[in-house]
């Protein structure tokens, strides 16, 4: 008897929708994104972010009446679900808990919808429940924070945090669609406004020069909120995500490399030792500030062009510090130094780290030595120190 050998592929493909006030009496992007079956109107659970009602309060509501207007569906299933936000959200099973249970309750099918409306936080653990419910319900994501119109709603991934580290339990699931109302931005606090830069300025420097270039430039119009500005960056921030997880070849990232984590195993490190003082955004900033000096004083990118990242950074008001990299272990070893093991970890394999190859370019290295992250990190001192005015103290 001969082994047998099954292989298929299964074509991916989502849209992602740029509007503005999605859930205006007349807007259509969310209908058109969660389609009908003729005479069966679709089903929707609309899952809303506690923060963001807080920001509008009234949005619950439009939320009612734009479903109320459509005589041919989609149709909510229940009054939307209202759960905290923030990173409380994937911190344990509740959020997913409570989503599972609304989902058995209502008795939805494969062919509803989840429509998850708010930070990357809550969009990961309501999309960790999506995914589980029957194998996978229709995933729509509505991220309302720069962070996640940036990077968190547009990729194929969900996860909770557990055994104290970050995204210990997740899936690879691609959304059904993906909707990103540019005017919820507006309705966040300057922290979180700003947050999202970092993951656009990351994937600049890995992937595109002249984007960092242009972050640069309008580092001053997204520091005063000017929406035209947080646009622009949003967009092509979200065309270069996609493009990678559409043409790098390792959408599900089985292989060692990730590159659009550049800076995160600084980043995710920090968010555990500052127990989320820190945004996600931030850690980025400082991760990215960090791997970038690193890059500097291997020769791998120009101090010339290492200052223009730190001032992309610093110019929107991000920090490039945080007082938890001085902390050593009992040995003596840096703290952060942990993160490098917990990230080979959860890639497997080798330790792979993305970083730049010149600015824009990319290249994988497999190990980080601890006295040129020291020469980083005074590099990184010296970076922040003529833009301390504009660095918010944490
Ligand atoms: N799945 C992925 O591919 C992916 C990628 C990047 C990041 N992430 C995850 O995303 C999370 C960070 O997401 P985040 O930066 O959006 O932060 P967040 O989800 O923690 O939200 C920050 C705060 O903003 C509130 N909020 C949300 N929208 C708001 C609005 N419009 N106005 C006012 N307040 C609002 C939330 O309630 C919360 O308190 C991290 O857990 C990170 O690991 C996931
Ligand atoms: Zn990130």
């Amino acid at each position: 008897m001969h082994d047998l050998t099954a292989a298929f592929s299964v074509p991916v493909r989502f849209p992602v929708r740029f509007t503005r006030h999605a859930w205006a009496p007349d807007n259509t992007v969310v209908a058109d994104c969660m389609p009908s079956a003729p005479g069966r109107p679709a089903r929707a659970l609309v899952v809303v972010d506690a923060g963001l009602v807080t920001a509008d309060p009234g949005i619950v509501d439009r939320i009612q009446a734009w479903f109320r207007l459509r005589e041919q569906g989609p149709h909510l299933a229940a009054q939307p679900l209202v759960l905290a936000g923030g990173e409380a959200a994937k911190a344990d099973w509740s959020t997913v808990d409570r989503v599972m249970d609304q989902a058995a309750e209502l008795q939805l099918c494969r062919h509803s919808y989840v429509l998850a409306l708010g930070g990357g936080a809550l969009l990961d653990a309501v999309g960790l429940a999506a995914a589980l419910v029957h194998r996978g319900l229709r995933l729509v994501r509505m991220p309302s924070t720069t962070l996640g119109q940036c990077d968190a709603g547009l990729g194929v991934k969900n996860a909770i945090n557990a055994y104290q580290q970050k995204n210990f339990l997740g899936t690879f699931q691609p959304p059904w669609a993906v909707i990103d109302d540019l005017a919820l931005l507006d309705l966040q606090d300057d922290r979180s406004w700003r947050a999202g830069i970092s993951e656009a300025v990351k994937v600049g420097v890995i992937k595109d020069a002249d984007f960092v270039r242009r972050i640069a430039a309008l580092a001053p119009a997204i520091a005063s909120r000017d929406p035209a500005a947080m646009a622009e960056v949003v967009h092509r921030c979200a065309a270069l995500h996609l493009d990678h997880i559409s043409t790098g070849g390792d959408p599900f990232e089985t292989g060692s490399s990730r590159p659009l984590d550049f800076g995160h195993w600084t980043a995710h490190r920090l968010e555990i030792l500052t127990r989320h003082r820190l945004l996600h955004g931030e850690a980025v900033a400082i991760g990215v500030a960090i791997d970038a000096a690193y890059a500097v004083r291997c020769g791998w990118l120009s101090e010339e062009d290492g200052l223009m990242i730190a001032k992309a950074l610093t110019g929107v008001g991000l920090p490039l510090w945080d007082a938890s990299l001085d902390l050593r272990d009992a040995d003596g070893r840096r703290s952060i130094l942990a993160g490098l093991e917990q990230f080979r970890a959860h890639l497997g394999g080798h330790l792979t780290l993305a970083m730049p190859d010149g600015l824009g370019r990319r290249q994988d290295i497999h190990a980080v030595d601890p006295v040129r992250l020291d020469q980083a990190l005074s590099l990184v001192g010296r970076w922040r120190r003529p833009h301390a005015a504009g660095v918010p103290s944490h």
